[in-house]
């Protein structure tokens, strides 16, 4: 008994410490500091959207329990990420679903950097074709509505480094389909029943994540997939109140320790 609360006076000692020393070394390296509240921010909104969103927990699906049953490894990078968009362990975790449903066909909204499109071309069958759908370059995002201020920071990141995705070089940029238009009114009816996996990534106002789930629905082969990236309440509030409501009529459920979210069938 005295040694369990040695044990745990001794950690929370050690806790104090560590406390106190971040605490001051933060005082002289303020830019450190805004990278760890970002860490602590992000801790809050993912527990916030596990405990107050409405759908259901992806582990306790039979498909995780497949998931879990064998050894996957699937390939994702580490170092190359850009943190703010995409988490480790949500690359980790699409790379994952793609080694496991082994698709012929998948369809992105939001290409940007091309991080996630190469991680899906990687990680897919040979004969996979991964189709990925961003805005034009020269396109005027200035006049479009229902923007967000963050969606405009990634627009026009976005059409200035058109030309250097990551998988410009890659030996794997073959598999890869660019197409350019907004997805609000582009025409997907060429997919119609064809797309194992359709990942929704770009304008996260509550008409555009709408209108591309709809399109995304429309797309889907006989055992297809959604999953939605954003789905939490602080900065994406609309994906969020609209995968709420959309979760009472579909199977659709939340990843935890990332900010996706799943339709099954
Ligand atoms: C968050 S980024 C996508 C990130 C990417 N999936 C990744 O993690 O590597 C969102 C992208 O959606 C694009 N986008 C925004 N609105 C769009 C629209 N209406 N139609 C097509 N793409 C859009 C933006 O230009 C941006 O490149």
């Amino acid at each position: 008994m005295f040694r369990k609360s040695f044990w745990y006076l001794g950690k929370f000692l050690n806790f104090l410490w560590a406390s106190a020393a971040l605490f001051f070394h933060f005082i002289f390296h303020p830019k450190q500091f805004k990278d760890f509240l970002f860490l602590v921010f992000s801790d809050i909104n993912e527990s916030h959207q596990m405990i107050y969103g409405r759908l259901k927990n992806f582990e306790e699906t039979p498909f995780f329990k497949q998931l879990s049953s064998h050894l996957i490894f699937a390939q994702s990078n580490l170092l190359n990420r850009d943190f703010k968009v995409t988490r480790s362990m949500e690359t980790h975790f699409l790379a994952t679903l793609v080694k496991e449903l082994k698709p012929s066909a998948i369809f992105e909204i939001g290409t940007y950097n091309g991080f996630t499109a190469l991680h899906l071309a990687v990680n897919s069958p040979d004969h996979c074709r991964v189709y990925t759908l961003d805005l034009p370059p020269d396109y005027n995002a200035k006049h479009m509505r229902n923007v967000s201020y963050d969606d405009m920071l990634v627009i026009e990141l976005s059409q200035r480094t058109v030309h250097q995705r990551f998988y410009k070089d890659h030996p794997l940029a073959g598999k890869i389909t660019e197409l350019y238009g907004d997805s609000y009114g582009f025409d997907f009816s060429s997919y119609y029943g064809k797309i194992d996996i359709v990942f929704i990534d770009g304008n996260h106002s509550f008409a555009y994540v709408k209108k591309d789930t709809e399109n995304a629905f429309k797309m889907l082969s006989e055992r297809g997939v959604i999953v939605w990236h954003d789905f939490d309440y602080i900065i994406h509030k609309d994906v969020f109140s609209y995968l709420n409501l959309l979760a009472q009529k579909y199977p659709i459920y939340s990843v935890p320790g990332t900010r996706f979210a799943v339709y099954l069938k």
